[in-house]
């Protein structure tokens, strides 16, 4: 199976401390990956590391075949990994739909000159920039909200803004870290026919959560992880059976 993102025995030490120990998996298009784990496992140390904002202690990080173990951030933006984070980072400030419009800056065509210029072309781009954002907030319910201030959004919105402006960057590989925590279970099912259909469009996703029920009915594949090692994987229900992963939970 080709695989769009692949980790090979990748660790990560805080002053000697392991936070990922020797992990190994891989993320193929087209499909939702699950990771999970109990609270401080490494699972955010994982994304932090796909997308550079942490570097390796030592290991390799593989997108579609090629080493990208020592790229910046954004130049793995720009090769097409975008990402939500768990603690959301919005700019509060801003309106709804100037923050989706920011994940579009790695796809603007026309340069700095032209749009401080305000040519045609620059306004041109603007404009389709925008119906592109509109068309996003209408995927995720939330057209009314365009000029609403970010900040002052409930956060099961604010997580919405953070996977809209992960989408604006029309990903390759989607990283997804707990982007439904806090949310009901309505909210949740109504985001989770999204990351369907984001998946079936081609993009490779890896899915962080911890609630078990909707980690099952979304992925084809899980990795379970304790104290930043791989301690099972596998399709879901094989997975959710497997008494060392219960152990891991019921013990946490
Ligand atoms: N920048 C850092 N400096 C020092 N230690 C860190 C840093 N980032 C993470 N850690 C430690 O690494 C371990 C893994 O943390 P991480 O946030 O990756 O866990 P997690 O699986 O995402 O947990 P949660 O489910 O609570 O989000 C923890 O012990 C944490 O304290
Ligand atoms: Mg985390």
């Amino acid at each position: 199976m080709s695989a769009t993102l692949v980790l090979e025995n990748v660790a990560r030490h805080f002053g000697g401390v392991p936070a990922v120990d020797g992990l190994s998996l891989s993320v193929p298009a087209g499909q939702i990956t699950g990771l999970i784990g109990p609270n401080g496992a490494g699972k955010t140390t994982v994304v932090n590391l796909i997308t550079g904002l942490l570097h390796l202690t030592s290991g390799r990080v593989l997108l579609d075949g090629k080493d990208v173990s020592r790229c910046e951030a954004p130049e793995l933006a720009r090769a097409g990994v975008a990402r939500t984070f768990q603690n959301i980072r919005l700019v509060p400030d801003a309106s709804v739909l100037d923050n989706v419009l920011a994940g579009f800056h790695r796809h603007e065509k026309t340069g700095l000159w032209a749009n401080l210029l305000g040519l045609p072309s620059a306004r041109a781009e603007t404009r389709r920039l925008k119906d592109e954002a509109m068309t996003l907030l209408e995927r995720f319910g939330m057209t009314a909200l365009a000029q609403y201030r970010a900040g002052g959004l409930s956060y099961g919105h604010q997580r919405r803004i953070e996977m809209m402006r992960a989408l604006a960057m029309r990903p390759r590989l989607l990283l997804l870290d707990e982007p439904v925590a806090g949310m009901n279970d309505a909210e949740a099912e109504s985001l989770a026919g999204i990351f369907r259909s984001v998946a079936a469009d081609g993009v490779a996703v890896l899915l962080i959560e911890h609630n078990m029920r909707f980690v099952m009915s979304l992925c084809s594949r899980l990795y379970v992880v304790a104290a930043g090692r791989l301690i099972a994987e596998g399709e879901p229900e094989a997975v959710g059976r497997d008494p060392v992963v219960v152990e891991a939970y019921l013990g946490a």
